[in-house]
């Protein structure tokens, strides 16, 4: 079958963004839109469906396994992982592909992930000491270190944007982890900055839920992180 990918594009350090599509003839029924822009890339000048050359489609790709998180983008208004998105789940064989929305973008479908991580950072979620992992937790743990940090959650988050105070749902599996694994006396900063920049921003639309890629339970990790960094703390202060 024959499908058209209709590709939202930009240069590098041009504002102004332009539809260009292109079509692919797919070869099994597992081709994957980072099959076709793979497949598109094979040529330095990419023919787009009025068969006027083109240049190379830019974008992300390393494990090519739902593993790494670099192909994240937007296919028919979902955000999804391009490694992972079917050309045969499309009922009319035309798939509208568009950089995530909420990163600044680099050039096509490449976007700038930066502050995704600073604000990994910022929450030092890095343990400073020896963290241990008690039995009942190793469920959550597990769930928790399915995250790929993608940012497929931020693009349907109706609190985040790059730089606002809120860090969105990004950063609450690693939070969740090292509440899990570091005693309260330990994990005391983690939870205030958690509490700050995660827990007072998020108004529980729980639309991450229904986009991760991995499948996490959003709302699980966040119940138990809210429930170690605030909930428990506020207790303990009133005693
Ligand atoms: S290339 Fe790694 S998740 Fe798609």
């Amino acid at each position: 079958m024959t499908y058209t990918l209709k590709i939202l594009r930009r240069e590098r350090n041009v504002q102004a963004s332009y539809w260009e599509s292109f079509t692919y003839e797919a070869v099994s029924e597992g081709d994957t839109v980072a099959s076709a822009l793979t497949a598109l890339n094979t040529s330095t000048s990419p023919k787009n469906a009025e068969g006027e050359s083109s240049r190379p489609i830019e974008w992300e790709c390393s494990c090519l396994q739902k593993r790494c998180g670099a192909c994240a983008m937007v296919i028919d208004g979902r955000p999804r992982l391009a490694c992972d998105a079917l050309l045969n789940e499309s009922k009319t064989g035309e798939l509208r592909v568009e950089p995530l929305r909420k990163f600044p973008v680099v050039c096509d479908l490449t976007v700038d992930r930066t502050i995704l991580y600073d604000n990994l950072k910022t929450l030092r979620l890095w343990p400073s000491v020896e963290a241990e992992l008690a039995d009942e937790c190793r469920d959550l743990a597990y769930e928790s270190s399915e995250c790929i940090q993608c940012g497929c959650c931020l693009e349907v988050c109706p609190n985040f944007y790059a730089e606002g105070p809120f860090f969105g749902m990004a950063t609450v599996p690693l939070t969740t982890r090292l509440l899990t694994e570091l005693s309260p006396a330990d994990y005391r900063e983690i939870a205030r900055q958690y509490a700050k920049h995660t827990f007072a921003g998020c108004g529980k639309s729980l639309a991450c839920k229904d986009v991760c890629p991995r499948r996490i339970d959003t709302e699980k990790l966040l119940v138990n992180a809210n429930a170690l960094a605030v909930w428990k703390r506020k207790k303990e202060k009133r005693k």
